[in-house]
């Protein structure tokens, strides 16, 4: 029998390497959904292909371009507006939900899929930095399963299997260092949206590649793993390791240390959250070691990149804090996109978000929402 598959977000980055890895391993997986949020035209190229039971569209005022533009004789269901992705999970035939949308948008459709048992493929880090001990914790009481997609995620997932948790030391979580690794403090102030787009390793949406020039896609990592594996955040570091060769580290109590590794390609991880436990052969690029001439190691600077030690602050002060800590940042990352604001702006906006933000406790879905849509207004009130 086929796994079923809906996914979230097929028209990104995640979404569209998910589609491909798919379409290799199609005697195993039938895609049974597809979302996206704006990009209709792409969606109804991909509905032609997959012909999907379930059509997820966000934005409303796409819908009619997309019926004309679909008029396949195929039954589908269409599901669209701001409930539409949380209708489409409580309404599907699935085994299994990949969520490759971005932003907080992906945390309710997340919880919706763990409430009915269907296991998530989770790229949405945006989801365990909200929620994540909500989420974890759902996950746990249903018995139901988050398969790590990140691909830091992918790899501590990777050496932990036959570990246990109470044996680690630490999780060492790499970083490329992105694009700005190499600047000055001092010249961070005037990058322009261009440079920050400019990955070195890693193509990927708009909005964690700017996480990633911040570093906030780090800090964001730290909380997401702090949620996924149940281990206090003081035995999480980060190292910025260029190469992206390794994925990420464990260090367990006798002072074995095990690395994942593979050469830069998020198909690697999405296939391995498909396939596991299996491992399937794969075409692409391969690590050749006659050609990595070296694999080196560095501290963050925390004072370059303030989003570090904000996300830090933000778990540790906990409850509604790490939602504000996010909402704050997707606001002020859509600000410097539009250019509207310059780089350094970012963390600025962050940080007065989260020393204004009274911290609810063991917040409920609705503390968090209100958290994220406070942070929101708040971060664009300060730039008017
Ligand atoms: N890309 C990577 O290599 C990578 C690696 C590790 C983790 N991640 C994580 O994976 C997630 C996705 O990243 P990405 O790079 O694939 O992002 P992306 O390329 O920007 O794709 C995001 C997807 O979400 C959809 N979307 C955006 N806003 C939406 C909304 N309000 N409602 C419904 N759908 C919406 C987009 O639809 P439209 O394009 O149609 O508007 C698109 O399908 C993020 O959390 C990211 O941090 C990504």
């Amino acid at each position: 029998m086929k796994k079923k598959i809906i996914i979230l977000g097929s028209t990104g980055s995640i979404g569209t390497n998910t589609i491909e890895v798919i379409e290799k391993n199609k005697r195993d997986f039938q895609i049974v959904g597809i979302t996206a949020g704006k990009n209709v035209k792409l969606l109804a190229e991909q509905a032609k292909k997959i012909k999907p039971k379930y059509i997820g569209i966000a934005d409303k005022r796409n819908v009619e371009w997309f019926t004309k533009n679909y008029d396949e004789k195929e039954n589908y269901l269409l599901f669209s507006g701001e409930n539409g992705l949380k209708e489409i999970i409580e309404e599907c035939e699935a085994d299994l939900v990949i969520n490759g949308l971005v932003g907080a948008v992906g945390l309710i459709p997340t919880l919706k899929a763990l409430e009915r048992r269907i296991p998530v493929a989770l790229a949405n880090k945006e989801t365990m930095v909200i929620g994540g001990e909500m989420v974890s914790e759902l996950a746990k009481k249903n018995k139901t399963e988050i398969f790590p997609v990140d691909s830091e995620h992918s790899a501590i997932w990777q050496c932990l299997i036959g570990e246990s948790i109470e044996d680690i030391k630490r999780i060492i979580l790499t970083a490329s260092g992105g694009p700005f690794f190499e600047k000055d403090f001092e010249e961070l102030d005037c990058v322009t949206v261009e440079e920050a787009l400019n990955h070195p390793n890693w193509k990927m949406g708009k909005k964690i590649t700017v996480d990633s020039s911040t570093m906030m896609n780090k800090g964001f990592e730290v909380i997401e793993a702090r949620w996924l594996f149940g281990i206090p955040a003081e035995k999480i570091e980060i190292i910025i390791h260029p190469q992206s060769i390794i994925h990420s580290m464990v260090e367990f109590m006798d002072g074995s240390v095990k690395a994942q590794m593979g050469f830069p390609d998020m198909r690697i991880p999405i296939q391995y959250a498909l396939t596991f436990p299996k491992r399937e052969n794969a075409q692409w690029n391969r690590l050749d070691f006659d050609k990595i001439n070296e694999l080196t190691f560095l501290s963050p600077d925390l004072k370059k990149f303030p989003c570090i030690s904000l996300a830090y602050k933000s778990l540790e002060m906990g409850g509604t804090m790490p939602a504000v800590l996010n909402a704050a940042n997707e606001t002020a990352v859509s600000l410097f996109l539009e250019k509207k604001i310059r780089f350094t702006h970012i963390p600025i906006a962050i940080e007065k978000a989260i020393n204004e933000h009274k911290a609810v406790k063991n917040p409920n879905l609705k503390d968090l929402l209100e958290s994220d849509q406070w942070a929101r207004n708040y971060v664009k009130e300060i730039f008017v």
